[in-house]
């Protein structure tokens, strides 16, 4: 261990995650806190900020633990977290309502009416409203919910809650507050006209920062419950996308890295806003004062392996993966005629903006494997993720090679197929599972004006994947029939 700790924290949807990260960019320690999602409702998904806490206490318990003297030689905190999630708090900073998560679809309606009433917002919010938004949400609780509506003394993003119990103070970043649809991306301020458009105004918006600035130093009665010492710097943080970026080095315009997780996305950096809003991207700041990232995003990404997992019966994702690249090697061309998969489990963003369209299998016949359709899903994904690229590069984003991160980047066989789908080189980097944590912590270390290094430091490459031409061409053919398939899908939507 070299030197001082910064403590990073990233809240998840399923996990809580922190590390200790030392000023050479060492993780020392690492630790995690599961997290459920209660789902009442068909399309709702909302968790409960006192669980995001306590989760919070766990994961710091076990650290403290664990690595005493790292625990001891902590400077600073910097927190990631889950976007677009809505807290909303009483006058008294007491949660008025269950916290309605980033997937949650029940303000579809509120989003059309936005985009139908303000149609030239986007181009300053970086996005159309969708559903999983934070802005169409409160415009939700105003038509469905007008009195706890009329109770919200402040609106604050996931990550900006466990703040709010560290510090005390209301305070949220760039790029968290980007993800709201509040926010001038370019101009970096809260946008008066679409909270008016939600029934807000700016008194009810927390204080807004850069990420590497301070969001404020711990309380007195935090900093002896964590035993920790009063008054520790703890900055703002940022989205969890944006502060992956910074964990692996994504900081410059043309740096681009895909996450292939629950959902997925495909995140290119760019210098200046570079926004599209018909083809559905978002325009984003990033964590780093003056640059932004355009980000093409999926609702499902290795959840759709999750899932054709269990349905087809295999003991786990590591069998199934295995069955595919015994049956489909790469090197042998996948026909035409072989099954095809929509991975529109959860509906889409990018480019679709519908989170009611569906996905499906389609060519299936007797000759069918589980192979066959794990396979399917795998190139499904890979296929969803070429719309966002086209996507992200019609905003005028620049993508060269790409980085994989999250769990699906585990399998060799699918950077390997997304390599040839989106037609460019793959890497996968040793340690991005703790991406988020690890930007998380070089925030925490910019806030105190140390790490500058470590900024320039991205993550070691695992190894690289390059697209083989021929196999390139045949599934381009593969990728016109998946297009195809888009009218039905949308014709069977709910
Ligand atoms: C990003 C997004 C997800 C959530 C949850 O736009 O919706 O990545 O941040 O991880």
């Amino acid at each position: 261990m070299q030197g001082c700790v910064s403590l990073g924290i990233d809240l998840g949807t399923s996990e809580l995650k922190a590390i200790l990260m030392d000023e050479n960019g060492q993780v020392v320690g690492h630790a995690g806190a599961r997290l459920e999602v209660s789902r009442p409702q068909t399309g709702w998904s909302q968790q409960n900020p006192e669980d995001w806490w306590q989760a919070c206490l766990s994961a710091l318990q076990q650290l403290r633990a664990n690595h005493p003297d790292a625990w001891a030689a902590i400077a600073c905190i910097g927190m990631s977290g889950q976007m677009h999630g809505a807290v909303l708090l009483d006058e008294d900073d007491q949660i008025l309502y269950p916290a309605i998560l980033w997937d949650d679809s029940r303000a579809i309606a509120q989003a059309q009416q936005l985009n139908a009433q303000y149609p030239a917002y986007a181009l300053t919010t970086g996005s159309l409203a969708m559903a999983g938004l934070t802005a169409p949400k409160l415009l939700w609780l105003k038509q469905n919910e007008p009195d706890v509506f009329a109770r919200i003394s402040c609106v604050l993003s996931p990550k900006d809650y466990l703040h709010l119990r560290l510090t005390g103070e209301r305070v949220s970043d760039m790029s968290d507050a980007a993800g709201t649809l509040w926010l001038n991306v370019e101009q970096r301020a809260w946008y008066e006209p679409m909270l008016r458009a939600t029934g807000l105004s700016l008194a009810q918006m927390p204080v807004l920062r850069e990420s590497t600035e301070l969001a404020g130093r711990l309380t007195q009665q935090t900093a002896q419950q964590l035993g920790l010492a009063p008054q520790l710097p703890v900055a703002c943080g940022g989205g969890d996308n944006p502060v992956s970026a910074v964990g692996i080095g994504a900081i410059n315009a043309g740096d681009a890295f895909i996450t292939l997780g629950t959902s997925a996305a495909l995140v290119a950096i760019t210098d200046t806003p570079a926004g599209d809003p018909p083809s559905a991207v978002h325009s984003f700041c990033h964590a780093l004062p003056q640059r932004w990232y355009t980000m093409g995003a999926m609702l499902a990404g290795a959840s759709c392996l999750r899932w054709v997992t269990g349905l087809l019966g295999q003991p786990d994702e590591q069998t199934l993966l295995q069955r595919v690249a015994d049956a489909l090697p790469h090197g042998r061309m996948v026909a035409l005629s072989n099954p095809l998969f929509l991975p529109y489990l959860a509906g889409e963003r990018t480019p679709h903006n519908d989170p009611l369209l569906r996905g499906g299998f389609m060519n299936l016949g007797h000759d069918s494997t589980p192979a066959m359709l794990g396979y399917a899903v795998l190139e499904g994904v890979g296929f969803g993720l070429l719309d966002a690229l086209n996507a992200v590069q019609s905003a005028g984003a620049q993508v060269n090679a790409c980085a994989l991160v999250g769990g699906g980047a585990r399998s060799e066989y699918w950077a390997q197929l997304l390599a040839t789908i989106l037609n460019r080189e793959i890497h996968t980097l040793q340690g991005s599972e703790l991406g988020a944590c690890i930007g998380a912590a070089k925030l925490g270390f910019l806030s105190v004006g140390k790490g500058a290094a470590l900024l320039e430091i991205g993550m070691p490459i695992k190894a690289r994947f390059f697209p083989d031409p021929q196999a390139h061409t045949a599934l381009q053919a593969r990728y016109q029939r998946f297009r195809g398939l888009l009218g039905a899908a949308k014709a069977l939507r709910g």
